[in-house]
C-alpha cells in the first residue's frame, strides 16, 4: 500500500518526460474492473481500453463490431477504479468519419467513460479529426502501421511499412498526427529500425506493439501476455505467465522487462 501511495498519476505531461528522460513507458489494455486494478496496483503507467475488447471479450473474429456504447461501458469500467495510471479509450469503427461525428463520440468517452484520451487509427485522413477534437481539449493518440479496423481493405494482419513507399508515407503520417497536435502515438507491426526512426522524428512518446524495442514504451493486449488467448501466439507477444507465481507477478515481470529494455527481444521484432 505504501509503495501505492508514493506513485504519481500519470498525466500526458509526465509521460512526454518519461520519453525524454528516457524512462520505457508499460502499457497493457485492460477492459474490466477485476485486472484493471491489479494493473494499476502492479505499476501499470497507461491502462488501453482497446477495441480489441470484440475479439478477447466478445468472441467476434475481428475488432469491426465493437461499438461506441460497449467502448463506453468498458472504459467506465476501467476508470472508475484506475488511481495512478491515465486511461486510453479506443474510437471504435467509423466513430470518427467525419469531425462532428469525432468530436462528439469522443467526448462521450471522456464525459461518460472516464478515459484521459482517446487512440484514432489512421494517418492523413485522421488528421482533420484529431486537430478538431484536440482543440477542444482532449488528448489523443495516433495508431499506425498495421491498423486492425482496415483488416479487410489491407487482406489480414501484416507487418507494414516494408516497401520504401509505404515506409515513407508512415513517417509522413506521423509527422502529420504531431502536427494536428497529438499527445501519443501506438506503431503496429512495423520493421524495427522504421519504429525506431520515427520515435526519435516525432516529440511525443511512441508505444510499439510489433515494433521492436527502439520505442518508447510497449504495449501486448492483456490476454495473449497472460497466455490466455488460444491458437497461435504472434511473434511479438512474450507469455509472461511460465515461471510467475500469480497474475500479479507476471504483469510486474511485464513492467520491469519493458521498463529494462528486455521485452521486446529480437524474436519479438520484425525487420
Ligand atoms: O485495440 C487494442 O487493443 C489496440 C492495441 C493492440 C494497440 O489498439
Amino acid at each position: 500500500m505504501a509503495e501505492r501511495e508514493k506513485r504519481r498519476k500519470v498525466t500526458v505531461r509526465s509521460l512526454r518526460k518519461m520519453k525524454h528522460s528516457g524512462e520505457k513507458i508499460a502499457v497493457l489494455t485492460a477492459y474490466d474492473a477485476g485486472f484493471a486494478e491489479l494493473l494499476d496496483r502492479a505499476g501499470i503507467d497507461v491502462l488501453l481500453v482497446g477495441d480489441t475488447l470484440g475479439m478477447v471479450v466478445q468472441g467476434q473474429s475481428t475488432t469491426l463490431p465493437v461499438d461506441i456504447a460497449d467502448m463506453i461501458y468498458h472504459t467506465r469500467c476501467v476508470s472508475r477504479v484506475a488511481r495512478h495510471a491515465l486511461v486510453i479509450a479506443d474510437m471504435p469503427f467509423i466513430s470518427y468519419a467525419s469531425t462532428a461525428q469525432a468530436l462528439g463520440n469522443a467526448a462521450r468517452l471522456v464525459r461518460e467513460g472516464g478515459a484521459h484520451m482517446v487512440k484514432m487509427e489512421g494517418g492523413a485522413i485522421a488528421v482533420e479529426a484529431v486537430a478538431h477534437i484536440v482543440a477542444h481539449g482532449i488528448p489523443v493518440c495516433g495508431h499506425l502501421g498495421l491498423q486492425p479496423q482496415s483488416v479487410h481493405k489491407l487482406g489480414g494482419y501484416s507487418v507494414q511499412g516494408r516497401q520504401q513507399a509505404a515506409a515513407g508515407k508512415i513517417r509522413a503520417d506521423a509527422m502529420a498526427l504531431q502536427e494536428a497536435g497529438i499527445d501519443m502515438l501506438v506503431l503496429e507491426c512495423l520493421p524495427q529500425t522504421l519504429a525506431r526512426e520515427i520515435t526519435s522524428l516525432v516529440d511525443v512518446p511512441v508505444i510499439g506493439i510489433g515494433a521492436g524495442g527502439g520505442c518508447d514504451g510497449q504495449v501486448l493486449v492483456l490476454y495473449d501476455m497472460l497466455g490466455i488467448t488460444a491458437g497461435r501466439t504472434m511473434t511479438f507477444v512474450r507469455n509472461f505467465m511460465p515461471g510467475s507465481e500469480s497474475i500479479e507477478a507476471a504483469v510486474r515481470e511485464y513492467v520491469t522487462a519493458v521498463k529494462n529494455g528486455t521485452f521486446p527481444g529480437p524474436e519479438h521484432s520484425f525487420d
